[in-house]
C-alpha cells in the first residue's frame, strides 16, 4: 500500500483513484477516514469488505460543499422546524466535528446507508479533507480506517498498520487534531438525538437547538454503536478516579490515567520507587497531566495503540470526568473494555 505525504500534488493524485473507484485513507481532524466515491457501489462494496464490518451498519457521508446536500438530502421529508434545525446547525459546527442524521435522496445507494432511509452527513473541518473531497466527487462515504470493532486511527501508522495491503492509497497528514470521532446528531425525526457523543459536546449543541436527548441506556441508538467497539485487542478494565488510585500494582498491566494526580494518588498507595513514577516508562501513561479533555481525547486513541502493541496486559483504564469531550471519551473506553472484572 502506498504512503503519501498530504500535499496538494499527492491529493489531486488521491483524487484520481478515487474517480477510479478506489479506497483512499486520509485524514480529518477527528479519526483518519476510509474514503470511497459515495455513489459508487463497487468501491462501497470493497469499503465494508476491507473493513470486514457488517453491511447493515451504515457510512457517513463527507461533504465539502453546502450545495452537495441538494444531492444526498431530500428536503421534502424535513418539517420546517427540522428544516429550521438544519440551518442552525450547519451554520454553527459546519466545517467541524458534527454528523447529521438526514432524509436521503433515493439517489444514495443503499449500501452507503445500510438500508436506511437516513443519511449520515458530515462536513470535515480539515483543509487536506476538503480538498480531496472536492477534488474528488463532492461526496465520499468514509468510516474510520480501522477493521471493524478495533481502535480508530488517529495517525497514518495507524492505518498502515490495521490494513496494510487492503487499502489502495495512504495520505499521511500527521496526527488527528481532536482524536474522537464526530457527534453523530439524528434530526431526520421530530426531536434531535446524539446517536454517538463525540467531538461536538452535548451542552454545545443544546445551546443552539434547545434540549438534545442522547442515545439510551446501553440500547443500541445507531447501528454502529454495539456494545463492543473501538477495542484493542486485550483486555481493558474501567476505573472510577478512587477506583484507579486504590488497585494494587501489577508488573503484567497496563495503567491509563486520566490525569497526574492520579498516577501520583496510585504511586503514592504502592509505595512505587522514583524511577518507576514517570509515566511512559513502564506501563503507566497519562492521557493529560492536567486533565485537559480536549488534551486527553487527541491523545485517547494513540494511547491506546501504543498499549495494544506493549507485551502488557490487562488494561487498566480511569474515566474521565463526565462532562464536555468527555462523554465521548468514556464511552470509546466502555465499548473498548470488558465488563467482568478482574
Ligand atoms: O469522525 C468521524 O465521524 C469519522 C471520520 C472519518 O469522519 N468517521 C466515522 O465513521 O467515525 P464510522 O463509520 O466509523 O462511524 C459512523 C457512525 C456509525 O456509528 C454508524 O452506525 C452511524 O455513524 N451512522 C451512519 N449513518 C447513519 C444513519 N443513517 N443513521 C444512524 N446512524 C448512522
Ligand atoms: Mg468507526
Amino acid at each position: 500500500m502506498t504512503c503519501l505525504e498530504l500535499n496538494e500534488k499527492n491529493i489531486l493524485a488521491a483524487a484520481a483513484e478515487i474517480r477510479a473507484g478506489k479506497l483512499v485513507a486520509f485524514p480529518t481532524e477527528t479519526v483518519y477516514g476510509l474514503g470511497c466515491d459515495a455513489f459508487n457501489t463497487s468501491a462501497l462494496a470493497r469499503v465494508f469488505e476491507v473493513k470486514r464490518r457488517p453491511r447493515f451498519d451504515p457510512l457517513i457521508i463527507h461533504i465539502a460543499a453546502l450545495a452537495t446536500l441538494e444531492r444526498l438530502v431530500d428536503f421534502s421529508r424535513l418539517t420546517e422546524d427540522g428544516k429550521h434545525r438544519l440551518s442552525v446547525l450547519c451554520r454553527a459546527f459546519w466545517p467541524g466535528p458534527l454528523t447529521l442524521v438526514l432524509p436521503k435522496q433515493a439517489a444514495v445507494p443503499d449500501l452507503a446507508t445500510g438500508g436506511l432511509e437516513t443519511a449520515a452527513i458530515r462536513f470535515p473541518s480539515h483543509d487536506g479533507a476538503l480538498r480531496l473531497i472536492r477534488e474528488s466527487t463532492g461526496a465520499l462515504a468514509a468510516p474510520s480506517a480501522n477493521p471493524f470493532g478495533y481502535l480508530s486511527p488517529t495517525r497514518a501508522r495507524h492505518v498502515l498498520e490495521q490494513l496494510d495491503g487492503a487499502v489502495d492509497l495512504v495520505l499521511d497528514g500527521g496526527p488527528s487534531d481532536i482524536g474522537v470521532e464526530s457527534t453523530v446528531l439524528d434530526i431526520s425525526g421530530a426531536a434531535p438525538r446524539i446517536l454517538r457523543p463525540g467531538g461536538v459536546p452535548r451542552e454545545t449543541i443544546e445551546a443552539f437547538t434547545g434540549p438534545v436527548a442522547a442515545g439510551g441506556d446501553g440500547e443500541i441508538s445507531s447501528p454502529g454503536q454495539l456494545r463492543s467497539h473501538y477495542a484493542p485487542s486485550k483486555a481493558l478494565y474501567l476505573h472510577t478516579a478512587v477506583e484507579i488510585r486504590r488497585l494494587p500494582f501489577s508488573a503484567d498491566a497496563a495503567y491509563l490515567f486520566f490525569d497526574r494526580p492520579s498516577f501520583e494518588a496510585f504511586a503514592e498507595n504502592n509505595k512505587l520507587s522514583a524511577g518507576f513514577r514517570e509515566p511512559g516508562c513502564g506501563y503507566f501513561f497519562v492521557l493529560s497531566d492536567t486533565g485537559n479533555l480536549v488534551e486527553a481525547a487527541a491523545r485517547l486513541f494513540d494511547l491506546l495503540h501504543k498499549i495494544d502493541a506493549l507485551p502488557a496486559e490487562p488494561i487498566h483504564a480511569e474515566r474521565a470526568p463526565a462532562t464536555g469531550l468527555g462523554v465521548a471519551i468514556n464511552d470509546r473506553l466502555s465499548r473498548a473494555g470488558t465488563d467482568e472484572r478482574p
